[in-house]
């Protein structure tokens, strides 16, 4: 059976977590393919919240497996605290495969991650190590879980390292000095932790996927932070578009067909870069409050704007997008006008799609179209809406969605109208 890949249409946070849960009922396995514990994903079951930063959604989901893919970076600690945690909560995770391939997130990386974002040329990224991990993998420089858990091979990278990464702390002007001895125990000490989920997971995909199953793909960060496509250098470190969940896993292009956009029904952005729909003013505060928009993993007050179609258009092209998924439909109730930027004009000119400079998309002015607003919706509103389709809906709701699958050609496939796994509305093909 084909897999699906779930990818954020936007920069990041758009409800992938919540889909992946949801989706994850109908599938045999979920996987992690990029990104680290820079994603922050919350899941709402029944009343009680998960937030993954590591773990795919399906540890929440015990019969069925849930793989960290070869092209995640794993910071040991941060991964073994997430499993404690779940544990206490009285979700065990049983069904984990981590793949001997993935790169290690080193305490080295996360400080010079911290020294470089405190120096001048900073992106607002987590400050979690992520971009110096891919940094050393690019580099072939790197420690993989294969070797974390060969206390042999893992001596002898911390030998040859540590005085070089110090040297280069030292140099990004950051006083932070590593104890060699004290890293190099808890790091040996992780291994031993995680070897028992350490495996081939290339050769376990590939397997599950020639024996029929249903593998879906769990994207981390969106489409406008990826490596190559985003809006660079305000972007994160990893491949986040479709062609990453292949890099990411070792499944070839043809096993997968369909790929689902995660999209909120506005825009939100946490860190620096342009954000050309971005809105200063009261509507941004409102879908800010409504949409209780602060970052899952730093906390972070995160910015909020209209939806930028101009953006949708590029990330739809770029991922080959076959359903979307839009999240958050209930936050724009109560407002009284809607909008949506259609193209934008930079310099005289109009632009269908976006410039490679991250300056001059900030110089970018949105043209919009305006739609009518709808009232908030109310508890049985949204029980009736789940329970019998989208045609209950408010109709400038409607309306609203109506215009933008035909703008991106792209079927609706799902509807968020609240934050728990209830509050879906999915719509069959
Ligand atoms: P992810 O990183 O893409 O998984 O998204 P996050 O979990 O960082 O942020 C999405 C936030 O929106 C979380 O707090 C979710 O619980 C919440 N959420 C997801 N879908 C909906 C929805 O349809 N309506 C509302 N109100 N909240 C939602
Ligand atoms: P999920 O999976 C939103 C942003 C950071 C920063 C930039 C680079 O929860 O959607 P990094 O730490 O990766 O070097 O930061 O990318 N960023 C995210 N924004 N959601 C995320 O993940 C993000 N992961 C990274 O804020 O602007
Ligand atoms: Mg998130």
């Amino acid at each position: 059976m084909p897999a699906t890949v779930i990818v954020g249409a936007q920069w990041g946070d758009e409800g992938k977590g919540k889909v992946t849960d949801v989706l994850a009922q109908r599938s045999d396995a979920v996987v992690r393919y990029q990104g680290g514990n820079n994603a922050g994903h919350t899941i709402l079951i029944r009343g009680e919240e998960f937030k993954l930063h590591h773990l795919p959604a399906g540890v929440l989901h015990p019969d069925k497996r849930a793989v960290i893919g070869n092209g995640v970076v794993i910071d040991p600690g941060v991964l073994l605290g997430e499993l404690e945690k779940l544990a206490q909560k009285g979700h065990a995770v049983r069904n984990l495969t981590i793949s001997d391939r993935a790169h290690v997130i080193l305490p080295w990386h996360t400080l010079l991650d911290g020294a470089r974002e405190d120096g001048r040329s900073a992106v607002g990224s987590t400050k979690r190590g992520i971009g110096p991990t891919y940094a050393d993998k690019a580099a072939r420089d790197g420690l993989r879980m294969a070797e974390l858990v060969d206390p042999e091979a893992l001596r002898a990278h911390v030998r040859d390292h540590l005085p070089v990464k110090q040297g280069i702390l030292r140099a990004l002007g950051s006083g932070q000095v590593i104890d060699g001895e004290a890293m190099l125990r808890n790091t040996l000490a992780y291994g031993e932790r995680l070897r028992p989920f350490v495996a081939d997971t290339t050769t376990l995909l590939q397997d599950l996927h020639e024996q029929g199953q249903h593998l879906l793909l769990e994207g981390a960060q969106g489409t406008l932070l990826d490596i190559d496509h985003g809006t660079y250098p305000f972007v994160t470190s990893s491949s986040t578009t479709a062609g990453g969940a292949c890099t990411g896993t070792g499944l070839p292009p043809s096993a997968i067909r369909d790929v689902w956009a995660v999209c909120k029904a506005y825009a939100t952005r946490v860190g620096l870069g342009p954000f050309p729909t971005e809105l200063k003013d009261a509507d941004g505060e409102y879908l800010a409050s409504a949409g209780k928009e602060f970052g899952t993993t730093t906390g972070r007050k995160r910015r909020c704007g209209w939806l930028d179609l101009v953006l949708l258009r590029y990330a739809t092209r770029l991922n080959g997008f076959t359903g979307l998924c839009i999240t958050k439909l209930d936050v724009l109730g109560g407002m009284h006008k809607l909008k949506v930027a259609t193209h934008y004009t930079l310099d005289g000119q109009e632009l269908r799609a976006p410039p490679a400079r991250a300056d001059q998309l900030e110089r970018c002015t949105p043209v919009y179209q305006e739609f009518r607003g709808f009232a908030k919706l109310s508890e049985a509103d949204t029980r009736r809406i789940v329970q019998r389709g989208l045609a209950e809906l408010p109709s400038p709701a409607q309306e609203y969605l109506d215009f933008v699958h035909k703008q991106l050609h792209v079927p609706i496939r799902l509807v968020g109208i609240g934050p728990g796994r209830e509050d879906t509305v999915e719509v069959r093909a």
